[in-house]
């Protein structure tokens, strides 16, 4: 097999890239399964922000079990790269049972989510084959405007007693991701606590919710939250859950930060990209990274004025604008750009907003030890 030559350094790189410190990296992995142990809850690690075995291994500490996966694309890549315990965390419908099938047959344990009754009866007869049944969580919203039952909507009971009832259906519990966390800013300038005072809401919510059911006769083996915010800075009472199913931990992101929940130094991403373009009469400068090399995402919602990136070792950059291929970059300030800090195929590198949309535009990403570049990570794609 021919060897792979990588560029030696972070900055040989071919621009834009999507970079990855191996060891922060590995560092958020170790803190969340430490902090899980500790709370005495279960990690499943949701696969979403990189979509990589390698990731998985990091996060499942090289079990391969136990996951959470958002697309049928990442069940079937990571069934087949020896993963299993798969939980397909996405509101099934009829149209996905044949493919849930073909994945199915080559776990001990997939695990699907639904939030109606049309869906659980299409599960129903359409089994997974070999005398098994579906095993199924029910989707709760605690908040958060996402799909899912809110919490506190008798529909919880009668859907859970239908899977329960059902023939060909396992009801396992409730799952519910926690959208809400997002909106707590307790990092720079914000609101101490405002996570934990979140986290102990959420959990009530879902105590509550499971409580609701068993007094209906109906027991949830398993009953967790997710949100990478809330499992980060976790209130002592997320410890009554028994699973906790964040992903964007893994390499965190500005947003992250911003929120509160990592330091700057536990972002594990960043993307590389070179000047290519000074434009004095705008006040700018371009950048070989547009919309295709970092997402839109964060383009409008940045609480400072820096928006959607933080440029590292340039707090006076900021990321104002994109075309498909082309970054636009002026001052945070307004004050003049210093063309001659920044000759053209000059590199430069940012903390993404959003690791999880920034890296879905990168086929390759570049691991980094230090400066030298150790290995390349081919994610899956598609859904
Ligand atoms: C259903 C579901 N579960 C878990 C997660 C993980 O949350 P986070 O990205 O905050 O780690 C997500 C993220 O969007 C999600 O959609």
């Amino acid at each position: 097999m021919e060897t792979e030559v990588l560029p030696e350094t972070i900055y040989d790189v071919p621009t834009p890239a999507f970079l990855v410190d191996l060891e922060r990296t590995k560092k958020n992995c170790s803190r969340m399964r430490e902090r899980c142990w500790k709370l005495g809850v279960e990690l499943r690690p949701h696969q979403k922000t990189h979509k990589t075995v390698e990731g998985g291994d990091l996060q499942t500490d090289g079990t391969r079990r136990k996951i959470v996966v958002s697309t049928l694309e990442e069940a079937d890549f990571f069934s087949k790269n020896g993963f299993d315990d798969i939980l397909y965390a996405y509101p099934i419908t009829a149209s996905k049972i044949q493919k849930c099938k073909e994945i199915s047959a080559k776990c001990e344990q997939f695990h699907l989510m639904y939030d109606n009754l049309e869906s659980l009866k299409a599960l129903q007869n359409s089994p997974p084959g070999n005398g098994r049944a579906w095993s199924v969580f029910l989707e709760v919203d605690i908040g958060g405007d996402r799909t899912g039952i809110p919490w506190d909507d008798d529909r919880i009971i009668s859907f859970a007693r239908e899977a329960v009832n059902l023939s060909n259906i396992d009801f396992q519990g409730l799952y519910s991701h926690d959208g809400n966390s997002y909106s707590c800013t307790q990092g720079k300038n914000n609101k101490q606590g405002a996570l934990e005072e979140w986290g102990q809401t959420a959990s009530s919510r879902i105590v509550e919710t499971q409580r609701r059911l068993k007094e209906h006769g109906i027991e949830c083996r398993t009953f967790g939250v997710g949100s990478t915010p809330t499992c980060s800075v976790p209130d002592g009472s997320l410890s009554s859950l028994t699973e906790f199913h964040p992903g964007n931990y893994i390499f965190y992101d500005y947003m992250q930060y911003l929120i509160g929940s990592c330091e700057e130094s536990d972002i594990a991403c960043r993307v590389a990209t070179r000047v290519v373009c000074h434009k004095e009469e705008q006040n700018r400068m371009y950048i070989d990274c547009g919309f295709l090399g970092v997402s839109h995402d964060g383009l409008y919602n940045g609480p400072e004025q820096s928006g959607m990136a933080k440029f590292i070792g340039h707090d006076e950059l900021k990321f104002i604008g994109m075309t498909q291929e082309l970054g636009f970059v002026s001052t945070n300030d307004g004050s003049k750009l210093d063309y001659q800090k920044y000759p053209l195929d000059s590199m430069l590198f940012f903390y993404p907003w959003h690791s999880c949309a920034t890296a879905a535009n990168h086929s390759v990403y570049y691991i980094h030890s230090g400066d030298k570049i150790v290995g390349k990570w081919r994610p899956t794609r598609g859904w």
